[in-house]
């Protein structure tokens, strides 16, 4: 997926001034929330219906090929285990969950991707909405495995969504987040070069220390006001918030893509790159019991 992006700015002193879209437009302050208030839309709401001709029924290949099977495997769960799919989005995830036994919820903070989430999918999963990092979401619930794909990136505060995280599974529950690898997927701050004397692609990184927040514009490009927020973290950021949350480490893994270029000069050389050079990172987290009692 090829992402349109405007200047990233720094998370730590965020600019009073309106967003600069690389349009040079101005993103109006009404549209910025990434939280439905209010019933005002959210950035994905707004983003719907592109989001969806990427997603659809279910998931882009590299949800069908890489992302949900790894965070099945992942989460290890029998048969019956109730899951709560963080950030669902139109679904996809938990009809998958479904389809392999389990019990998914959905929760997410956009009314019309729940929308087509409620119209897509079985009665038997339910589907919230509100803002994961509300500490009164999904009360005196609780879940064995709770999973987020491609989602923790564009959530603002994620130490309120851990610890949510936190509260929601079991002793012992397992949590599985996977996004696009921090280290090497950075909107605007990084992307594919090719070394000519070494025949090989790489990767240039421009910025990853720092958090930043970066706008993404979503289609019809030409539109300035139409973006999704990314919030860039480096892996420090990541797992001194899970820590904090008392989610505990206990693996993590590191995926690469399943494409292949189109034959050519350059092919060997940016296949062999795409092989170690990861497009996603997946952390897996257990709650410990004795940081989080009720
Ligand atoms: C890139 S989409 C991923 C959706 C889905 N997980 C998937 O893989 O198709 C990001 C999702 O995060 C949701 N989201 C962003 N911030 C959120 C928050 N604070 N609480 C709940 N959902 C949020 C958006 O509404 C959107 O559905």
């Amino acid at each position: 997926m090829r992402k349109k992006t405007a200047p990233g700015r720094k998370m730590r002193k965020p600019s009073k001034k309106p967003l600069t879209s690389s349009h040079g437009g101005k993103a109006p302050k009404s549209s910025r929330a990434s939280v439905s208030r209010a019933g005002k839309p959210t950035l994905w709401d707004q983003a719907s219906r592109w989001y969806d001709s990427l997603v659809g029924m279910s998931g882009s290949d590299y949800h069908r090929t890489i992302l949900m099977p790894g965070v099945l495997r992942m989460l290890e769960l029998k048969a019956g285990r109730c899951v709560l799919d963080l950030a669902c989005g139109q679904g996809v995830l938990s009809r998958y969950l479904l389809q392999k036994k389990l019990k998914p919820e959905g929760l997410d903070s956009s009314e019309q991707l729940l929308r087509m989430a409620r119209s897509r999918s079985e009665k038997s999963i339910p589907y919230h909405l509100g803002n994961a990092g509300d500490t009164a979401i999904l009360e005196g619930k609780k879940f064995d495995g709770v999973a987020c794909i491609l989602a923790v990136q564009n959530m603002e505060n994620i130490e309120s969504v851990l610890k949510n995280v936190a509260r929601w599974l079991k002793p012992s529950g397992k949590f599985v987040m996977v996004l696009t690898h921090p280290c090497f997927r950075i909107p605007r701050q990084s992307n594919w070069g090719w070394d000519e004397d070494k025949k090989t692609g790489y990767r240039r990184i421009d910025r990853y220390a720092n958090e930043m927040e970066i706008p993404i514009l979503t289609p019809p490009f030409v539109d300035k006001d139409n973006f999704t927020m990314t919030y860039h973290r480096p892996l420090q950021s990541y797992f001194s918030a899970l820590l904090k949350a008392g989610l505990c480490v206990d693996s993590m893994e590191e995926w690469v893509s399943d494409k292949e270029s189109e034959p050519g000069k350059r092919s060997r050389g940016e296949n062999r790159a795409r092989k170690e050079i990861p497009l996603f990172m997946a952390i897996r987290a257990v709650q410990s019991a004795s940081k989080n009692k009720e």
